[in-house]
């Protein structure tokens, strides 16, 4: 079974067994059936932060269990239990149709709902954590539902318990999410006030602000469909301000912004970009010409190719700057 349009860097992965399932009694059903208990089993959400390296020797299981109900609501809040199939921009849209805010920053990330807390998603200074109430899950090894509160998911910058503490082990199969139904809006990010001036409109709205990022977005990030990517391939480095200050003085222009524990964010965009990779193609591999952060497939690359890019892209940003750059996107 290919996995080529299962994945958005639409890269050739084939495997062994696919099964889709559309709720969690399924999803438990089938991680019990003695048939399937000696084989291996993979859990595939939405495709949208994996890198392909190799077939799957496993029984693929993609969840995809929908639905959007509202579980509770009082004067001020609403809150909206989602399943893990629904796409992340649906729900955004449903959610800025309705007049509930909370999560009109972010607009436009691919993905699914269910892949959404695995990397605490974030964008123009929100992230998923911000909005969340609780997570449910199911365990790979007995298919038992656990649900885990926020506290609990432990995120951090495009980090979660998901993907370090009890890495493969759940399967995410929905979230509650708490929304304002009196929105407190954040523009703050530069861009976003440009453009709302830019759209001419002065006291914005939850659509205002939604349609400005889909216009940011659609600038800046190529489009899956259209050519493979999953977003971001690295995170933004956070080093020590000793360092920054430091690298300041060979490199004045380097932007930063303060992060927690004394440290400084950096744009990995703009690192690779000023070590010359912003736009770089080899066939069917390359760095997004208008954010280097975002490594593409233009079609017919393998999974190998991209992987090999990325070294060379952590490799050149080492010899320059003194920054390892970690990765965004899980490798396969
Ligand atoms: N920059 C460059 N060259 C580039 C790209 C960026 O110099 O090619 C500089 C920009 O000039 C700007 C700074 O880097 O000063 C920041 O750029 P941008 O606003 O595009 O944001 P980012 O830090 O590159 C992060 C997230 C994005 C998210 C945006 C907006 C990470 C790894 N990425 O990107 O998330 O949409 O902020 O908040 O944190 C994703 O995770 O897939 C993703 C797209």
């Amino acid at each position: 079974f290919s996995l080529r349009d299962y994945n958005t860097f639409g890269l050739e992965a084939i495997a062994q067994y696919f099964v889709e399932v559309q709720s969690a009694e399924e999803l438990t059903k089938i991680l019990l059936d003695p048939e399937w208990r000696n084989t291996g089993k993979f859990i595939l959400g939405g495709g949208s932060n994996v890198l392909f390296t190799r077939d799957i020797q496993a029984l693929v299981i993609h969840p995809n269990i929908k639905g959007i109900f509202t579980v509770k609501e009082d004067d001020s809040f609403v809150w909206l239990k989602v399943g893990g199939g629904e796409v992340w921009h649906e729900l955004v849209i449903y959610c800025v149709d309705h007049h509930y805010g909370g999560v009109e920053n972010l607009s436009l990330i691919p993905g699914t709902v269910g892949a959404a807390p695995m990397q605490n998603i974030g964008a123009y200074g929100v992230e998923i954590k911000d909005v969340l109430e609780s997570v449910e899950a199911v365990r790979i090894s007995n298919g038992e539902k656990r649900i885990f509160s926020k506290e609990e998911c432990h995120f951090g910058y495009r980090e979660s318990i998901f993907k370090n503490e009890i890495k493969d082990q759940y399967v995410i199969t929905g979230a509650t999410f708490i929304l304002n139904k009196n929105p407190v809006l954040n523009v703050a990010y530069g861009d976003v006030q440009k453009t709302l001036l830019e759209m001419n409109v002065s006291k914005p709205s939850i659509r205002d602000v939604s349609e400005a990022i889909v216009k940011i977005r659609k600038s800046k990030l190529p489009d899956p469909a259209l050519i493979g990517n999953a977003g971001s391939f690295f995170k933004n480095p956070e080093i020590l301000v000793g360092q920054y200050n430091m690298l300041k003085q060979t490199f004045p222009e380097m932007p930063g912004y303060p992060a927690p524990n004394d440290k400084i964010k950096v744009p990995a965009g703009w690192l690779i970009e000023q070590a010359g990779w912003k736009g770089y193609r080899d066939g069917a591999i390359g760095v997004h010409e208008k954010q280097a952060l975002v490594l593409v497939n233009y079609g017919g690359a393998t999974g190998y190719e991209i992987k090999k890019l990325s070294e060379k892209v952590q490799n050149s940003i080492e010899a320059k700057f003194g920054i390892r750059l970690g990765l965004e996107v899980n490798f396969i």
